[in-house]
């Protein structure tokens, strides 16, 4: 049987659903846009989910969609969800929520940037993505089931995300909890960011406010993908969080670059640093990290203590701290621990001694004897 209605958008698309009782699968009339169904409204959704359960092409919101977008009844959809942004207008829609309850499978990509009402995506079955998934404003986020895709973006005052099932992105994934990634405002919210199955990724930006901070199983970072950071961390305003990978064995070169308010930092399984590594401290930050060999190391704020006990080599050690930190020590473990004699450490403190704050931090590769006697020495001294 042949359907054919007239939707009457701006495009005046002319749509027809190809039903078969068994398949259930619906395939839009070739116009403007491909195989595509313009919908304006909720009833258009509700018109394809009175027949469908796969739609052979593409769903796209038209700019004046106003209001919730709920696609019940679609198990898969082979190519886009996206909006109508061929014509650059200032028009956009006004859609309040996307809920897509029984799509478990989209061919190609989710595509949803630059619409403020946004406040949600769920979409709790959806298992695979063929291409990207992208997203701004959103507050809440369920992409429970979702296993792996080439890119990954979600931007907003998130303050809700699921991803317990994510195992791969391929590419890129950029993850940031402020209405704009490069804002310098993170919301008044904070965002626990869990990521319990995520074995691999490109490489990954994370930016805004977290309070928690969990990839137990990541292992790779490839290097794939559009970033140029193999992995951004920045957490800003609110309490110092513990940042760890534990299963983390391999990054490719790149940059890797950690700011914020970080309360510990663990990387256990790498030795071969090859990335620009810099760390911005905001809070006091005591760095112990087992590298043999790195390239460059960057450490600025309020580093408090630095320890590599097993470096061998490094190309360039750049301490710029704000707190207590001892140059001369940080050097001189520094040279011994890499036998080298030219200088390949820059190190610098604004740190002014109050007195009573009088301490020295450094263990670096080979135990130095002076730092225990100078503590014993404080001790002694303020007793
Ligand atoms: C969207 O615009 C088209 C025409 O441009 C109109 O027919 C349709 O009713 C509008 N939809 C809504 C929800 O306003
Ligand atoms: C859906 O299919 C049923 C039965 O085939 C038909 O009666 C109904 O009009 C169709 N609805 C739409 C919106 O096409
Ligand atoms: C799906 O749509 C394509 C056009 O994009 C068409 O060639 C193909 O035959 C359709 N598949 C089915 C099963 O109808
Ligand atoms: C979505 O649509 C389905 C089917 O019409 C309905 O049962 C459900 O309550 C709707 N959910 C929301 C959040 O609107
Ligand atoms: C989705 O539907 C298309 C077209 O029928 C089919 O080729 C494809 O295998 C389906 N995908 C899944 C995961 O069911
Ligand atoms: C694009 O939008 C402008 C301004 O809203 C309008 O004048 C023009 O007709 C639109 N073009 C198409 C192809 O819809
Ligand atoms: C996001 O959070 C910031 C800071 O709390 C706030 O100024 C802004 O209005 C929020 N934006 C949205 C879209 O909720
Ligand atoms: C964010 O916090 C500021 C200062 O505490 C407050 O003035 C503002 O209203 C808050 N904004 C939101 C969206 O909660
Ligand atoms: C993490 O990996 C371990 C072993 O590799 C696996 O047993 C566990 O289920 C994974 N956790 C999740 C949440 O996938
Ligand atoms: C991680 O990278 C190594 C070396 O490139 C590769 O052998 C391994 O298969 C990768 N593992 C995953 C889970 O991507
Ligand atoms: C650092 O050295 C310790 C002790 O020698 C060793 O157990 C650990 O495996 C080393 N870690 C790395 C990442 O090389
Ligand atoms: C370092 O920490 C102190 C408080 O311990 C704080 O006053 C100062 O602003 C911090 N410096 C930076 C660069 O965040």
């Amino acid at each position: 049987m042949m359907f054919l209605w007239t939707w009457m958008s701006r495009f005046a698309v002319a749509v027809g659903l190809l039903v078969s009782a068994l398949a259930q699968l619906c395939t839009p009339e070739y116009g403007y846009e491909g195989y595509a169904y313009i919908v304006n409204d909720q009833s258009d959704l509700d018109a394809i989910a009175a027949n469908c359960t796969t739609v052979n092409g593409t769903i796209i919101m038209s700019a004046n969609y106003t209001g919730g977008f709920n696609l019940s009844n679609i198990r898969n959809i082979t190519e886009n969800i996206q909006w109508f942004q061929a014509n650059r207008s200032d028009v956009r829609p006004q859609t309040t929520s996307i809920y897509l309850p029984d799509l478990k499978y989209l061919g190609g990509t989710l595509d949803m940037p630059g619409i403020p009402t946004l406040t949600s995506l769920i979409a709790p079955k959806l298992a695979t993505v063929g291409w990207s998934l992208s997203i701004d404003y959103v507050q809440e986020v369920d992409l429970r089931s979702l296993v792996d895709l080439e890119y990954l973006s979600i931007t907003g005052n998130v303050s809700s995300l699921r991803l317990d099932s994510l195992r791969q992105v391929r590419e890129s994934i950029l993850i940031c909890n402020k209405v704009s990634c490069n804002s310098k405002i993170s919301p008044n919210g904070s965002l626990d960011l869990y990521l319990p199955a995520l074995q691999s990724a490109g490489n990954m930006d994370l930016e805004g406010r977290f309070s928690s901070f969990d990839t137990p199983n990541l292992t790779n970072i490839t290097g794939l993908g559009a970033l140029y950071y193999s992995i951004k961390l920045l957490t800003s305003g609110g309490s110092a969080i513990n940042i760890s990978f534990p299963e983390l064995k391999y990054i490719p070169g790149g940059a890797v670059d950690f700011e914020g308010n970080i309360g510990s930092l663990s990387i256990p399984d790498i030795s071969n640093m090859s990335a620009l590594f810099t760390v911005d401290a905001y809070d006091r930050l005591d760095i112990n990290l087992p590298f043999q060999e790195a390239a460059y190391i960057t450490l600025t704020g309020n580093i408090t203590s630095v320890r590599l006990p097993n470096l061998t080599s490094i190309e360039q050690f750049t301490v710029n701290s704000d707190a207590d930190i001892d140059c001369k020590s940080l050097e001189q473990t520094i040279t011994t621990a890499t036998n080298k004699s030219e200088p390949l450490v820059i190190c610098s403190t604004s740190w002014t001694s109050s007195g009573s704050h009088f301490s020295l931090h450094l263990h670096l590769g080979a135990k130095v004897a002076f730092g225990v006697f100078i503590g014993i020495f404080v001790e002694f001294a303020m007793s």
